[in-house]
């Protein structure tokens, strides 16, 4: 995916030449319609570097929100998508710091540095090494991370006596959608034996097995899920872990500037019962993670069902969005149909867990023509299937 940059290119683009010709190519819209005359407008002051230029500007806007200060990264389009994100980064080394104060640090699978750019400017950490076996992205990281020593070499044979090792295993290209443990360059299993002994932290894919992990592959570290605004991105193995601590949830949201975290250290004891005031469906990084009973308990909350994620309170915990509970009815689509109707609702959203119906083709087929905006929460407890017609709400203090 995406142009093929040299080892040329990068020395190129670093170059005041290069930084030249990038300033003019980011002065160009570079969108379908417009392509075809910037290129030949760049072709004219600066071939045979255009490719080069054009993918690098279109990487850098669209890394906007995901690096921090694009403008001046070098990347490609395919390092950009297996980059980590900034918060995500942020978070990781913030917490390398404080288990490892002055800790030499090395990321063995560097890419372009979005990992090592983090580990540079936290406060707290020794030196930042980074390697990686792409020659292009090394030179990228170089420019991206000048704080940091880097060169090449294969994360499956110890180049260094840094302190704390960090990996991030790419995913084999192929598009399978089911996560393998040896699906990934370098793979998984391997950087676990290598570095076995060592402080190791490796990301992975959030739909890793951990229970295959743990019994058929004897890890007994921590398994650290966390999700980004909404979206789980990964599982992150730590392997000194926290005492009694195997599962953690890490929930990081850019938009209200908070962090949470949960861990199955924590109490677990919540209970199951009727629905209350409040239902609301927890972080995709606390169910991941199996600690929707932990997060119940935390909050004063309680399960509709021991088996499925969503949890019934009187409050909601602070920042979270739930529903409102105004009805609960045995699950039936005509009869769902019929009350909307008779609610004057116009739209709905709808939640699923525990039943098999599709939210997009059920509100086709509910054909809303009211006013009001509702929500609907369709779930079994026990066998019964069951749905609960809420309004929307946030609890923001
Ligand atoms: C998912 S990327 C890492 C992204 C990086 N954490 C970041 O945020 O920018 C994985 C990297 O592993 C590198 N890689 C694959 N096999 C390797 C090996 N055996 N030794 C070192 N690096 C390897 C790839 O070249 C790729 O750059």
């Amino acid at each position: 995916m995406g142009y093929d940059f040299s080892i040329d290119d990068v020395a190129y683009l670093r170059s005041d030449a290069g930084r030249s010709a990038l300033a003019f190519a980011d002065s160009l819209a570079l969108q379908p319609d417009t392509m075809l005359g910037d290129i030949e407008k760049l072709a004219k002051g600066y071939s045979p570097h255009q490719a080069a230029l054009v993918e690098t500007v279109t990487c850098r806007r669209k890394a906007v929100g995901k690096l921090r200060d694009p403008q001046r990264l070098l990347l490609t389009a395919d390092a950009l998508q297996q980059a980590t994100a900034y918060p995500v980064a942020d978070h990781r080394a913030a917490e390398l710091a404080a288990r490892y104060p002055g800790a030499t640090v090395h990321d063995v699978t560097c890419s372009i540095g979005a990992d090592l750019a983090a580990l540079a400017r936290t406060r707290g950490l020794g030196d930042v090494i980074g390697s990686d076996l792409d020659e292009v992205r090394l030179a990228m990281a170089q420019h991206n991370v000048p704080e940091a020593a880097v060169s090449r070499a294969d994360a499956l044979v110890p180049s260094s006596d840094a302190d704390v090792f960090i990996a991030d295993p790419a995913r084999r290209s192929g598009g399978r959608r089911t996560f393998r443990m040896d699906d990934t360059e370098p793979p998984l299993l391997d950087v676990l034996d290598v570095y076995a002994g060592r402080p190791l932290v490796m990301k992975s894919a959030p739909g890793i097995d951990y229970t295959l992990l743990r019994e058929r592959h004897g890890f007994t570290g921590e398994v650290q899920v966390v999700s980004l605004d909404g979206g789980v991105r990964e599982a992150c193995l730590w392997s000194e872990p926290a005492p009694g601590v195997t599962r953690r949830a890490t929930v990081i949201r850019t938009g209200t500037n908070t962090t949470y975290e949960i861990t199955d250290a924590a109490d677990d004891s919540a209970a199951v019962d009727d629905a209350g005031i409040w239902i609301m469906d927890p972080d995709g990084a606390v169910v991941r993670a199996g600690l929707v009973r932990h997060y119940a308990k935390a909050h004063g909350l309680w399960q509709l069902d021991p088996q499925i994620a969503y949890l019934s309170g009187d409050e909601l915990p602070v920042g979270e969005r739930g529903w409102r509970v105004l009805e609960q009815l045995v699950y039936s689509e005509k009869q769902l149909k019929r009350r909307l109707a008779e609610l004057d609702c116009g739209a709905v959203e709808i939640l699923v867990r525990g039943i098999d119906a599709d939210p997009d083709a059920l509100r086709k087929r509910l054909k809303l023509k009211g006013s009001r905006s509702l929500a609907v929460v369709i779930t079994r407890i026990g066998r019964r299937g069951v749905m609960f017609i809420c309004e929307a709400g946030v609890r923001r203090t």
